[in-house]
């Protein structure tokens, strides 16, 4: 028998121990994070996933001992026995840094070359280097207590809704690509020639097919994959903690979601309070220009539609006669920036499709400036002031264009303004966004679209506005947003062929192209469906938020880089011309 761990085994993890257990004798395990060598004395920061704890050798040690200590290099893998006792320098950093391990025996279970980084040093390295060595990155505290807080949440959402008595279902990963949402990822068939299987957006309609089955209640932990340009809240796989349900309605969905998540933040040590704020999209819109507001502040969007529309500056009158709106916000503070500081603030402005920026800026001392107040009269000028709220300090930044506009230019500037000027943004803010508008017109591809996805249920009212009015169609639809990012969406279902089949007509599908597409959901509603409804919580952002990160590749153990690669696998890579003809495809 070959004995790996040399004679020793392991009696806890590095930070398990504190000062109640000076004077026992342990075994600890782990990698050499650091070696300070004062020659009679030597320390060697052991780390494991609990944390560090000091490995002493000192006068006591025997000669052959030392030189094997003086030997062990960064993470180098250990195995150190020992008594522990008090630290003659305390360590207020460390949760164990007051005590220490004089190691009384000493294995080297591996060596390692020297590092290309220091792992303490991992989260300034840059993305490609880090992803490359990934093992290293994850060796540090930090992520090892992220994927350990990822591991506390799944289980809390799981037992949940085990006592909730929803069942955990696996649905494929070999799907049908359907159109709608974002691009597919294509898996290519070898006993199909020429044909393709989809990985899945997210598990959609096959949950919905489980109600439709008569589960009741589904859940699971679903990895969804989406061929997206990628963000830092955005990842082409990623993972949903997925439910749905039969026989509900939204609040019965909300309320279900509001309970795991106070678990969920329970587990977590995270207080907020429940039942939770619901805004209405349209509210949503008015007041922060976005479906996702950060509401932990203030420097709300303000309309002034109606006190610019036949002022004498032509950029807003004329806006506000064609239908669009003229909208601020008040960045309370900024008042004395210089011109040049406030004009670079219309490149964020124009990156989110701005034709220009107005501004006006009331000094602390008491003067005004800007490029446009000679347009107004006295009386506009001053209702702008009173709905502005206007102080000395306070810097107004003006959008005029169309809702979507005008809106997103005033949300980007308004969390940019909070950042530039210190808005304190803590703790968490959760709320719900609801009743969403069931259709947008997509610019690009000249037609209608679902906000949501088109399995969503419409009003009764608005049923008969499918075909002459959809953008006023509303939704029975809800988003779970927390910290200004969208944690979670769902929707309720529609469970009729006919309202179905209108909607996916609406979105642009023929019959036949319905038939093709979505037969199978067709074909399952007509055998039987309860009304049902669901949502799906994107649980690397809700992670992502509760570590304080901000990015979710700190959240997930094996994240792709920015170009959606993996460059400690190499994925994505080539494959052999033998391969591509099993599945009968040449590449360009
Ligand atoms: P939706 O598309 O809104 O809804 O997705 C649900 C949640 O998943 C998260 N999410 C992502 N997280 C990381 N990377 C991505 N690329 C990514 N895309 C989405 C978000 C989002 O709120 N089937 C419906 C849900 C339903 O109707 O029940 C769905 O997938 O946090
Ligand atoms: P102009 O008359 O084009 O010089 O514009 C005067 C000011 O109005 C400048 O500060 C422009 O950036 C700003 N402006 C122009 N178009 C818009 C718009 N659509 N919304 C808000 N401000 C604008």
């Amino acid at each position: 028998m070959i004995d790996t761990m040399k004679g020793l085994t392991r009696t806890g993890y590095c930070a398990d121990f504190n000062e109640q257990q000076v004077g026992r004798e342990v075994v600890v395990c782990g990698w050499a994070a650091k070696r300070r060598d004062l020659g009679s004395l030597l320390f060697i920061d052991l780390r494991d996933r609990s944390g560090i704890i000091q490995l002493a050798f000192d006068d006591a040690t025997p000669h052959e001992m030392m030189k094997k200590a003086q030997s062990i290099r960064s993470e180098f893998v250990l195995a150190a026995k020992g008594i522990l006792r008090l630290r003659q320098t305390v360590n207020k950093k460390l949760p164990t840094g007051h005590i220490e391990l004089a190691v009384t025996d000493l294995r080297i279970l591996a060596r390692a070359d020297t590092p290309p980084f220091e792992v303490a040093d991992a989260a300034s390295v840059r993305e490609e280097m880090l992803f490359h060595y990934r093992y290293l990155d994850l060796r540090r505290p930090e992520m090892q207590y992220n994927l350990l807080m990822r591991h506390r949440i799944v289980k809390a959402a799981h037992d949940f809704y085990d006592r909730n008595g929803f069942i955990e279902i696996e649905t494929p990963d070999l799907i049908k690509s359907t159109p709608e949402g974002a691009r597919d990822y294509l898996v290519p068939s070898r006993l199909h020639k020429g044909k393709f299987y989809a990985l899945p957006q997210s598990p959609q309609l096959y949950k919905q097919i489980l109600m439709l089955s008569g589960f009741d209640r589904y859940m699971q932990i679903a990895r969804c994959f989406r061929d997206e340009d990628l963000r830092a809240d955005r990842q082409p796989e990623f993972t949903q903690v997925d439910i749905e349900m039969s026989f509900v309605q939204g609040e019965d969905v909300m309320d279900m979601m509001e309970g795991v998540m106070s678990d969920v933040l329970a587990a977590v040590g995270v207080k907020h309070e429940f039942p939770l704020q619901r805004m209405q999209w349209k509210d949503a819109m008015d007041r922060f220009g976005c479906d996702r507001p950060d509401v932990r502040f203030g420097m709300e969007l303000v309309n002034l539609t109606d006190i610019v529309k036949d002022c004498g500056f032509k950029v807003f009158s004329s806006v506000a006669q064609k239908g669009g709106i003229v909208k601020a916000i008040n960045a309370k503070g900024a008042g004395d920036w210089s011109r040049g500081e406030i004009e670079k603030l219309a490149n964020i402005a124009a990156d989110n499709g701005a034709k220009g920026m107005a501004w006006i800026a009331f000094t602390s001392d008491g003067k005004e400036k800007s490029p446009i107040i000679k347009f107004f009269s006295d009386e506009e000028f001053a209702a702008i002031k009173k709905a502005m709220n206007v102080e000395p300090g306070d810097l107004l930044l003006f959008a005029a264009d169309t809702f979507e506009t005008a809106n997103a230019v005033l949300a980007a500037l308004r969390l940019h303004m909070a950042d530039a000027l210190g808005i304190e943004r803590k703790g968490h803010a959760l709320l719900w966004v609801v009743n969403f508008p069931m259709f947008r017109y997509d610019k690009d591809e000249k037609k209608y679209a679902a906000e949501h996805h088109p399995f969503t249920m419409i009003p009764e009212e608005d049923w008969d506005k499918i075909e002459t009015d959809p953008l006023s169609c509303g939704s029975y639809s809800y988003d779970l947003v927390m910290d200004g990012f969208e944690a979670g969406g769902g929707t309720i279902r529609v469970h009729t062929v006919d309202l179905q089949k209108r909607i996916l007509h609406r979105v642009g599908l023929d019959d036949e192209q319905i038939e093709q597409k979505f037969g199978h959901l067709i074909h399952a509603l007509e055998l039987g469906a309860p009304p049902h409804g669901g949502i799906a919580l994107g649980l690397d952002r809700l992670i992502m938020l509760l570590a304080g990160k901000d990015s979710i590749r700190d959240v997930i153990a094996f994240p792709k880089t920015s170009s959606a690669s993996d460059p400690m696998t190499g994925a994505p890579n080539t494959v052999t011309g033998r391969q591509l003809k099993e599945v009968s495809l040449r590449t360009l």
